[in-house]
């Protein structure tokens, strides 16, 4: 859910700055979202882009998960002026008798110059601001860093002024929308079996089922659901969702979790789940032959090491794990319906020889899959980095395919 801040802005703008939680997966949930509303995407750095949109489609912005802020361009500094031109005026956006407290939020800057540049920037603004007529203009600075969190914007209701660098100077936008990570925060830390330290966090589960394009009511299938992360954030949109894991303790945990949302979250009342003790490698005898709308899983399938481990012994585990995927595709690919996507989670690990080691996919055209390419411009290349992650060792990337 997310919560617009500021009722009184009434832009008028259909570009959009995004904030994005994942870089490159957030894009591809935008393109696969709002694609067919969608004049172009740019990426200014990697979790900042800008958006340009035919129309605002404001219900379909706040579905989007993979975020932490969207903004409107209001206007830029130029560098040799060092002055604050508005293209559009405040005086529409604020209120000038009313105390404003502001920050700045700066991204895409290398790190050694950015204490500098946030100074500069944000006097200039602050001058700015004052010289148009808001009086009881405070200027609320962030903890070392140079961006207020969300968060800290909606808890102490500031106004957030975003800016990046362009050739000749800085953009200065104002953030609009952030989401409320309540729900988000109560499902990662108070659920009956919380999920380990390596596992996908509910806001990626949530990108992941975006993704897959299922419409409340549909299908959604994890045959590798483990605790359940994925299936809570389906249940939430309403969807039919089963679940398969090969061990019988990860099915009652998942259970458990799905049980305490029901009690705990208001839910569409499409939403119901099953869960199945099986081997996914034999999915159409254990799901009775039933058709799914889409299949979102993440079947990391390697031993959890304990720091940077050698090349040989990840290559030996992704070669064990690599057997399991090609044989779940093929039978994952026949309980898909015609045209139904597949989005797969596999791990990329970094090891003491400072190499990565990923898992191949075979046999994908055999299985009668194909890349899913979303209704935009823009192609992306698969697998998609999953970026924004903290493990050492463990990185994620996503393919989406659709059944043939
Ligand atoms: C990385 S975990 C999934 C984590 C899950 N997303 C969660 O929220 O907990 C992978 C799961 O796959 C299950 N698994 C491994 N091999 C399997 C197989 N052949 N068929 C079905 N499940 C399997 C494991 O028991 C494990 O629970």
């Amino acid at each position: 859910l997310m919560i617009r801040i500021f009722d009184d802005i009434q832009s008028k703008a259909n570009k959009l700055i995004m904030v994005t939680a994942f870089g490159e997966l957030s894009r591809l949930e935008l393109a696969c979202l709002l694609g067919d509303k969608m004049v172009g995407m740019n990426q200014v750095c990697g979790n900042l882009a800008l958006v340009d949109l035919r129309i605002r489609d404001s219900r379909t912005i706040t579905r989007l998960a993979g975020l932490f802020k969207v903004g409107t361009p209001l206007g830029r500094i130029v560098a040799d002026e060092g002055k604050f031109r508005f293209d559009m005026s405040p005086t529409d956006l604020l209120d000038e008798k009313s105390k404003i407290n502001f920050c700045l939020s700066l991204y895409c800057i290398d790190k050694p110059t950015t204490a500098q540049i946030y100074e500069k920037l944000t006097s200039s603004l602050l001058s700015d601001i004052r010289r148009l007529g808001f009086k009881k203009a405070n200027l609320i600075r962030p903890g070392r860093d140079t961006e207020i969190t969300s968060s800290d914007i909606l808890r102490r209701k500031l106004i957030d002024f975003l800016s990046y660098p362009t050739e000749d100077g800085y953009v200065i936008g104002i953030t609009e929308y952030v989401p409320d990570f309540a729900g988000i925060h109560e499902r990662s830390t108070l659920r009956p079996v919380p999920a380990s330290d390596i596992a996908l966090s509910p806001m990626l589960a949530h990108v992941l089922i975006n993704i897959s394009g299922v419409q409340k009511g549909g299908c959604l299938l994890d045959p590798f659901c483990g605790s359940g992360t994925i299936l809570v954030e389906a249940m939430l949109e309403g969807f039919r969702c089963i679940g398969v894991d090969i061990d019988r303790t990860r099915i009652e945990e998942a259970s458990k979790n799905l049980h305490w949302l029901e009690r705990k979250f208001k839910l569409p009342q499409e939403a119901s789940f099953e869960l199945k003790i099986g081997d996914s490698r034999r999915l159409s005898s254990i799901l009775d032959h039933i058709r799914v709308d889409a299949v979102v899983t993440e079947p990391i399938l390697l031993p959890k090491f304990a720091s940077l481990p050698s090349k040989d012994t990840v290559d030996s585990a992704i070669r064990r794990a690599e057997a399991i995927y090609k044989a779940s595709l093929v039978a994952i690919s026949k309980v898909v319906r015609k045209g139904g996507r597949v989005v797969l989670v596999v791990p990329s690990v970094r090891t003491k020889e400072n190499t990565s080691e990923e898992v191949e996919l075979k046999g994908i055209q055999e299985a009668g899959l194909r890349e899913y390419q979303p209704p935009s411009s823009q192609r992306f290349h698969y697998p998609v980095d999953v970026g924004g992650q903290s493990t050492r060792w463990l990185k994620r990337k996503v393919y989406v395919f659709e059944r043939e």
